[in-house]
């Protein structure tokens, strides 16, 4: 039986899949081959389409002889080795043929010549054969089960309450979850942890007597091809099972974690696996009991591998409680410092899961050096697509681009970040029950481009963008979208903290400027301003030798001031206000300059969308205007509070004489 499509409910944003990008499909003649419960998913897709827009679908059995446009085809005997995801497609005599050896690749199979249109039926192609390059691309959910009193129902959520949980348990409704997941497919994403990495005490017991209300969101999830994990509680032997200790070699311990494995596995014979953050901000982990992070892993990696899971272990360790006269404990150090020693240590199924930076997703960070120093270690790397230090999308911050350069760095020549995320990539949801899924509705193009630099970490972010756009919003607006998504991480960037230095941002919450908020803080995160100059010696001759955890060739650009790249200048050295960069400015003008084009180019994207009015859905239109007011406001509050806060401090004038408080 073919699996009807998710209904959305009332007023809910189709996002990238309204049902005009189905038109060329759906106008067509159909044939699908093979059978399965995604074969169902397949075949729903294309009766829906061919419902709207007169076409046809047959499957094997009932296939006359006529001819057919279309043909999707799950054979058992595909030509190469594709895999559970992979798929071919190629044109000839009339014919698109999408070939799979698996439900996965034959419903990627589909989405592929959705995002073609009618260029999948026009002209002849060989065979081409796609494949995801990463065989993990998650998101993980911040999502809490109960509402906490601090962080609310999504933890550094801005799209309204979380998809999958409301009133302290799982919606009973899960249509929605449904349209979600098929969503998240069209992108490529194939996994999903359903709760916050923070583990609470109601959130814990989702992994025991809680399994049910998983397995529901999994069974909707299935169907898109999306597996489902589960982050879970280090101390949960404690809090669930009432032992005395959680201790990773513990044989008690040992066995209460192998029984409740297998009790998940029984509820969800699917399940990916466990997320943990242990030791980090106040969450327990293996050093109360001192034992080391590898010890903690391969306790849950044992656990999940008689059933092929795995456990993705967060290296996002570091001292919360430093105190800020110390000047030698440096916080960007704080992973390599701990984890390295432990490469090769780790079980074949125990996943190091890495920010991408040092510190914590800020607008400009340079490439963990932890990345590229652990070769005998699964590693994956983890963004953000949740806006926490980026406008926490009531702006516009398109990070494709930044992504992107993530994981086009290469540590050594011989691979890239992209290559050596073998554990696969992971991304903050930036989702929720927000009618345009992620609160701004531009901000959905973070998760699109998120899916698809998964699948492909080397694609061009301008590329990605465009087809988005092309699904969402058809044709007409595509160059002002264009014009104002492109270049809108860079216009953040300059309207915020400057060159590299990061966290000037209002404690607690994050949004807003605050350039001294965590100057005297215990979390580490320091600029060192004073009248002189500013930024963080984090070289290895005369700083915290954190320049020194790179290899060779970054290594020794990062470690002086005249080969430091400029947009990253502060993060490694504290320089004077009159430095002049390698664009020729000083540092200080630099300041003044970027906050004031920033500004400007934000009242210039203003300009565009407003000029879309009669191209946009006008519910979109409508709430995009809105949050433009908002970005506008807070870039003037950015600038001003900048440049009056370095004006002060350095007593030197802009040369331009532009007004400063
Ligand atoms: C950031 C964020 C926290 C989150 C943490 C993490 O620090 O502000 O809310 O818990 O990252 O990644 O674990």
């Amino acid at each position: 039986m073919p699996l009807p499509v998710p209904v959305l409910p009332e007023g809910v944003d189709p996002a990238w899949l309204p049902p005009a990008a189905f038109r060329a499909v759906g106008g067509r003649r159909t044939l699908i081959r093979g059978s399965g419960p995604l074969v169902e998913t397949v075949h729903g897709e294309v009766a829906e389409a061919c419902r709207r827009f007169g076409g046809r679908v047959v499957r094997d059995a009932e296939a006359e002889g006529g001819a057919h446009d279309l043909v999707l085809d799950l054979g058992a005997d595909a030509p190469e080795l594709l895999g559970e995801e992979g798929f071919t497609s190629a044109r000839e005599g009339g014919t698109t043929t999408v070939t799979a050896s698996g439900g996965r690749g034959l419903l990627y199979g589909l989405f592929h010549v959705v995002r073609l249109g009618e260029a999948a039926f026009t002209g002849e192609w060989a065979r081409e054969r796609h494949h995801p390059a990463l065989a993990l691309r998650m998101l993980d959910h911040w999502d809490n089960v109960a509402v906490h009193p601090v962080m609310g129902q999504v933890e550094r959520g801005y799209a309204g309450g979380s998809l999958f949980w409301e009133d302290g348990r799982a919606r009973g409704d899960l249509e929605r979850v449904r349209a979600y997941a098929r969503l998240l497919a069209a992108c490529g994403i194939n996994a999903v942890a359903v709760n916050n990495v923070n583990v609470h005490e109601t959130e814990a017991r989702l992994l025991t007597d809680r399994i049910g209300e998983v397995a529901a969101i999994a069974d909707v999830l299935r169907p898109y091809g999306v597996r489902t994990h589960l982050s879970v509680s280090f101390a949960a032997p404690v809090v669930l099972g009432g032992l005395p200790t959680a201790d990773p070699l513990d044989e008690a311990v040992r066995g209460w974690w192998a029984e409740a494995t297998r009790a998940v596995y029984a509820a969800i014979p699917d399940f990916g696996g466990y997320v943990v953050k242990a030791d980090s901000e106040g969450q327990p982990g293996p050093f109360a009991y001192g034992r080391s992070h590898a010890d903690g892993a391969n306790l849950l990696a044992d656990a999940l591998e008689p059933y092929g899971g795995t456990v993705h272990w967060r290296a996002f360790v570091y001292d919360h409680c430093q105190d800020w006269r110390d000047r030698r404990t440096d916080r960007a150090r704080a992973a390599y410092d701990h984890f390295v020693p432990l490469d090769g240590a780790f079980a074949a199924n125990a996943v190091l899961q890495v920010k991408h930076g040092p510190i914590d997703f800020q607008v400009r960070e340079p490439v963990s050096p932890l990345i590229g120093a652990m070769p005998g270690t699964p590693l994956a790397v983890e963004l953000q697509a949740t806006q926490e230090y980026t406008g926490q999308q009531r702006h516009v911050c398109w990070l494709g681009p930044m992504w992107s350069e993530v994981l086009r760095f290469r540590h050594q020549p011989e691979s890239s970040v992209g290559e050596l995320a073998r554990g696969g990539l992971i991304a903050v949801s930036n989702a929720g029950d927000d009618p345009f899924w992620t609160g701004h509705p531009l901000a959905q193009a973070n998760l699109y481009t998120f899916g698809r630099l998964a699948w492909r970490p080397d694609a061009e972010p301008g590329e990605v963008l465009d087809e988005w756009i092309r699904l969402t919003f058809g044709p007409g607006p595509e160059a002002g979208l264009h014009a104002v998504l492109d270049g809108s991480w860079r216009t953040y960037e300059k309207y915020t903290a400057p060159l590299g230095v990061g966290f000037m941002v209002q404690p607690g919450h994050h949004y807003g400027p605050s350039v001294d908020g965590y100057e005297y803080s215990p979390w580490g995160t320091y600029h060192f301003a004073d009248r002189d100059g500013i930024g963080v010696d984090r070289s290895v001759a005369t700083g915290t030798g954190y320049a020194g955890q790179y290899a060779k060739p970054w290594a020794e650009l990062y470690e002086s001031p005249d080969t430091c790249p400029d947009e990253l200048l502060l993060f490694f050295h504290h320089v004077s206000y009159g430095h002049t960069l390698h664009s020729g400015k000083t540092v200080i003008q630099h300041i003044y300059d970027t906050h004031f084009e920033g500004v400007a180019e934000v009242e210039e994207a203003r300009e565009v969308w407003a000029s879309l009015a009669g191209l946009v859905d006008p519910e979109r239109h409508a709430r995009v205007a809105e949050r433009y007011e908002e970005q506008l406001r807070g870039a003037r509050e950015w600038r001003d509070q900048i440049n009056s806060y370095f004006l002060r401090k350095s007593g030197v004038p802009d040369e331009l004489g532009r007004r400063i408080y």
